[in-house]
């Protein structure tokens, strides 16, 4: 679903490289942490998935496309398609209420009204379809987090991409996402998720460990623990 090939990313202005001819592949429906202290890269993998960033050199295939090789609007339509992403300070736009901010990934391409069923229907899910006219600001990190779900579920994505979402969470909010994850995985959805809790990292399938200057491919869990 997702493969690396001989990837180096190295910032203009820094000396070293983040990871130098790393080449990776994620399977269709696994569910990947990404661990390491902060600075190591885990945004910025999640960034050349996403095709925000591109690589220094090497490759990053989305399926069979080499998405690089794409032309911006080409590689906009296609990550759009296939791929969503839940940052980590969630990125909802303030002036909207709770259930616009899960509609707008679709406004421009869907029927309003069918967009809208499917958003109450997240708003369900994710237990939030009594704050559907609230704007985020009247929302406790919790809530918001879970909009922000809403938000990157709604275009049924292939890949959900997820930076430290439980970061800010007390124990219960972190329950809720982790169930959502959960649901999300079993759909046969692929997770990347950049993470520093290992209650969130024992939940998924394998783990990739940067070190600073290197990555390591976990085969299974314990491994690469
Ligand atoms: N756009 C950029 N330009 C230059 N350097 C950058 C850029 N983005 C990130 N970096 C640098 O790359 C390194 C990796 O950053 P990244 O955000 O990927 O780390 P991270 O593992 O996600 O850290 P954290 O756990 O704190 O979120 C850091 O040293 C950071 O300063
Ligand atoms: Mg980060």
């Amino acid at each position: 679903m997702i493969h690396l090939q001989n990837a180096t990313l190295q910032y203009n202005m820094s000396k070293t490289p983040i990871f130098s001819d790393v080449t990776l592949h994620i399977a269709k429906g696994e569910w990947i942490s990404l661990i390491g202290p902060s600075g190591s890269g885990k945004t910025s993998l999640l960034n050349i998935i996403g095709g925000s960033i591109e690589l220094s050199s090497g490759k990053v295939f989305i399926e069979q496309t080499d998405i690089q090789t794409l032309s911006i609007n080409e590689k906009q339509l296609y990550v759009r398609e296939k791929i969503s992403t839940v940052y980590q300070q969630f990125r909802l736009l303030p002036q909207f209420t709770v259930l616009e901010n899960i509609m707008l990934p679709l406004i421009p391409y869907r029927d309003r009204k069918v967009i809208q069923a499917k958003a109450l229907e997240l708003m369900e899910d994710v237990g939030l379809e009594e704050h559907a006219k609230k704007l985020p600001s009247q929302l406790s990190g919790g809530q918001q987090q879970r909009v922000a779900f809403a938000r990157a579920l709604i275009t049924e994505p292939d890949i959900l991409l997820c930076d430290e979402p439980t970061g800010n969470l007390d124990h219960d909010n972190r329950n809720n996402i982790l169930e959502l994850l959960s649901v999300v995985h079993k759909k046969g959805k692929t997770i990347v998720l950049a993470t520093h809790d290992d209650f969130v990292t024992k939940k998924s399938d394998r783990i990739i460990t940067f070190t600073g200057n290197t990555i390591h491919i976990g085969g299974d869990k314990i491994a690469s623990l």
